[in-house]
């Protein structure tokens, strides 16, 4: 039997985690946050607050927002067993000593990292030292997607459109780029497809706000959206304050979105149907993003928000400009075996990489609104079949053989193209 690792970081209980959501009382431990859903990844059981709450007092405690709930990681757990013999191995700080000792022939990496701005990468970069073979994206692609900045520069490089921005990394950065902001009319000076000239350009609003190094809408909320210098240099201040790193400003683009699920390798990676944001879904008054309130605290078990629309209404041939914009965003970042592609259009219509996630969310209950897993089960493939498929794809790349029905997994990949 293949002996597959299996690396995770589980989310804490609600009660040690200390979550609240805009000054409501931390959930009672006995207290279910919700019935049906992923019930770790709600953290309160009040009624959704209103646009205007939310907007008046954003929430800020979405330290684990990123982590997987046990029911993921039992159903990741579940699907990986078709293929060979699991082996959980908790990404903590025993992690290394455990993956030596359990000697498996692949791991397969959901971890997304205890600490620090490399986070994501250590799992595959300890697998690396030891030699274990594993799934997904290289540390080094890992490291780059979650540096939002970073990433855009490659992209910019690349001629793959993406915002233009601007990275303040202090008070004082910010304060010149606020003073800098508001003198030049939108989409005048440089070319809006290559961010890489801002440094010699000024911003105009609005511009969105977001820490460079977060994911799961982590430090979004609708204050980010800045339409004044005074807007920007506040909500820029907060966020530094609060996230501790240095705060990524881009021109807002203000067109439809769509977030790309890519599966495979080489000419063989695809895009799965696209999923569309349906954002006339949000509250009245509630600005077009998908950020932590539309996230975690408008879309609730009792009143679930149809904000995805998988496949999206889209053109075709817009939408096979997404689809290469994201693919060749795929290639040039050198992501492997899958990832989720935010796009989304600028006032032109051209479709803009808003960020790379290489290790995508992949929450199983249907219920949960989880964009990777839904694309999937739009291509006809259970849950079972995707994560199958990913470990399928790493697993060819580096010569391991699977045990169980890999011939079917496989099929089943090669029929998506
Ligand atoms: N430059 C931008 N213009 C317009 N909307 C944006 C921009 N950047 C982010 N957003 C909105 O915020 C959401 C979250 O931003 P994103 O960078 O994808 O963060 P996360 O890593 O938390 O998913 C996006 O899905 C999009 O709706
Ligand atoms: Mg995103």
């Amino acid at each position: 039997m293949t002996r597959i690792g299996f690396a995770y970081n589980e989310k804490p209980e609600p009660a040690d985690a200390e979550i609240a959501i805009a000054g409501e009382p931390v959930l009672p431990e006995d207290e279910p946050p919700s019935s049906r859903r992923d019930a770790w990844s709600r953290t309160s059981t009040a009624a959704a607050p209103s646009a205007a709450v939310i907007s008046a007092s954003p929430p800020v405690d979405d330290e684990y927002a990123e982590w997987d709930s046990p029911e993921t990681i039992a159903a990741v757990e579940r699907a990986l067993s078709g293929l060979g013999t699991v082996v959980r191995l908790e990404a903590n700080d025993e992690f290394p000593e455990r993956l030596r000792a359990a000697r498996p022939d692949i791991v397969f990496n959901i971890a997304e990292g205890l600490r620090g701005p490399n986070r994501e990468a250590h799992v595959p970069a300890i697998c690396e030292f030891y030699g274990v073979p594993y799934s997904g994206s290289d540390p080094f692609t890992l490291s780059l997607c979650l540096d939002k900045a970073r990433t855009k520069e490659v992209l910019s490089h690349h001629g793959i459109p993406t915002a233009k921005f601007w990275v303040v990394r202090d008070e004082r950065e910010l304060r010149r780029l606020v003073e800098g902001s508001g003198k030049r009319e939108a989409g005048s000076g440089s070319s809006r497809r290559n961010g890489f000239d801002s440094r010699f350009s000024l911003p105009a609003f609005p511009l969105f706000a977001k820490p460079i190094h977060e994911g799961s809408s982590k430090g979004i909320t609708e204050k980010n959206y800045c339409t004044t210098p005074e807007e920007l240099e506040t909500q820029g201040s907060v966020l530094l304050e609060r996230y501790r790193q240095p705060v990524l400003v881009e021109e807002f683009l203000p067109g439809a979105e769509f977030t790309c699920a890519i599966l495979g390798n080489g000419r063989g990676a695809r895009v799965l149907p696209l999923v569309g944001m349906n954002f006339a879904a949000l509250p009245d008054g509630a600005l077009p993003v998908y950020g932590y309130e539309a996230k975690w605290v408008w879309d609730r078990p009792e009143n679930p928000l149809e904000i995805f629309e998988c496949p999206a209404r889209i053109g075709k041939a817009l939408q096979r400009e997404v689809e290469k914009t994201a693919l060749d965003a795929y290639r040039v970042l050198g992501c492997r075996d899958w990832s989720r592609i935010d796009v989304r259009l600028d006032a032109a219509g051209v479709p803009n990489v808003v960020e790379v996630n290489p290790l995508p969310g992949i929450l199983p209950d249907p219920a949960d609104n989880s964009c990777f897993p839904k694309a999937a089960r739009a291509a006809g493939m259970s849950y079972d079949q995707l994560i199958q498929a990913c470990l399928v794809y790493a697993a060819q790349r580096q010569g391991v053989p699977l045990s169980g029905k890999v011939v079917r997994v496989r099929a089943r990949a090669a029929a998506l193209g």
